[in-house]
């Protein structure tokens, strides 16, 4: 069933599509605002220079819708039929809820990508940096078009991202990564809060000293860190929901405290809602309804984040 729901629909009336005026990121008392739109109309509208840092997570061209089932798992118990056995013989039955989808067919990714990637290289701040996600098939024909628009000199790392959750295919390597490639507006006028980034435990604790290995290590350009986990709090059920611990990363080395977020391919609004959690505001845009009625659920419980969407967004 597609309905408006209720609380993006009150926000919108308070506000009105792309309603604020360009030269203001953000609408006065909002910390965060999300935009049903295709993202090349928002970046229009922002003025040179007015972000701090954009994460970006475009869809990565695997020419398949890319969907997510969600589903509920019921214990049963006597002759009720189950399709699952669980831990002690214990039989389970699982519903479909619903299922959440978004298109990921481009003809010509690199064609769709140029635009939307000159127009953050025209907002970014001086100080800001770019944090472009893809996975290991597309990310060399990125790498090459986003050097031409940022220049070589400012790419700054190859960030490999590596999980380990999924199918093993018998015949090659098990492919448990996503690249992240991180790219400064002007690479030594970038922030980068060195002292903010979340510690790690060294690998061999006992070569570096008590004291060093209680304190941990800086994290390398390579981050080990679990998928969101598809029973676990986290999840909106959003596919490719990305995990709130790398993007908390991302904000906290490379925004300054307060400073603006841009993720203009926002699926269920991860970069948004580490920015909150980071004491940073945000400007999140995603064409999909589907995308935007996961974010109002993301963000039922804040009245400072506003909503501009047109579309009947289903609930
Ligand atoms: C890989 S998903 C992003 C997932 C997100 N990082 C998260 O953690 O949930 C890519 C998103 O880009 C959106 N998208 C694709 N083309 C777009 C466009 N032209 N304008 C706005 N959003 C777009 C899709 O609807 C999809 O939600």
């Amino acid at each position: 069933m597609v309905k408006i729901s209720r609380q993006i629909r009150d926000r919108r009336r308070l506000r009105g599509p792309l309603g604020y005026a360009a030269g203001v990121p953000l609408p006065d008392n909002f910390v965060g605002a999300v935009h049903h739109c295709d993202n090349l109309e928002l970046l229009a509208k922002l003025p040179d220079a007015s972000v701090d840092l954009i994460y970006i997570d475009p869809p990565f061209n695997t020419g398949k819708v890319q969907k997510r089932r969600n589903l509920r798992t019921q214990r049963v118990t006597g002759d009720e039929p189950g399709d699952r056995t669980g831990f002690g013989g214990r039989r389970y039955r699982t519903e479909a809820l619903s299922t959440t989808a978004y298109d990921d067919r481009h003809d010509d990714y690199l064609a769709f990508l140029e635009p939307r990637i000159a127009e953050a290289h025209r907002v970014l701040a001086d100080h800001g940096s770019l944090y472009f996600h893809i996975d290991y098939r597309e990310v060399h024909y990125c790498k090459l078009l986003i050097d031409t628009i940022f220049g070589r000199d400012n790419f700054l790392n190859e960030i490999i991202w590596a999980y380990d959750y999924g199918g093993r295919p018998k015949n090659r390597w098990p492919a448990k990564h996503d690249t992240i490639l991180f790219y400064a507006k002007r690479a030594g006028a970038h922030v980068f809060n060195r002292d903010e980034i979340d510690r790690e435990p060294y690998m061999a604790p006992g070569l570096v000293g008590p004291e060093k290995a209680a304190r941990g290590k800086l994290p390398t350009d390579t981050w080990w860190h679990t998928i969101v986990s598809p029973t676990g709090k986290e999840k909106l059920g959003y596919p490719t929901q990305k995990p709130l611990g790398v993007l908390r990363r991302i904000v906290r080395a490379s925004a300054p405290p307060g400073g603006l977020v841009l993720d203009f391919f926002a699926g269920s609004g991860s970069a948004g809602a580490a920015a909150l959690d980071c004491g940073r505001r945000f400007l999140l845009a995603d064409n999909n309804p589907e995308a935007i009625a996961t974010m109002g659920r993301r963000f039922a419980d804040r009245d400072d984040v506003a909503f501009f969407t047109d579309a009947p967004t289903p609930t």
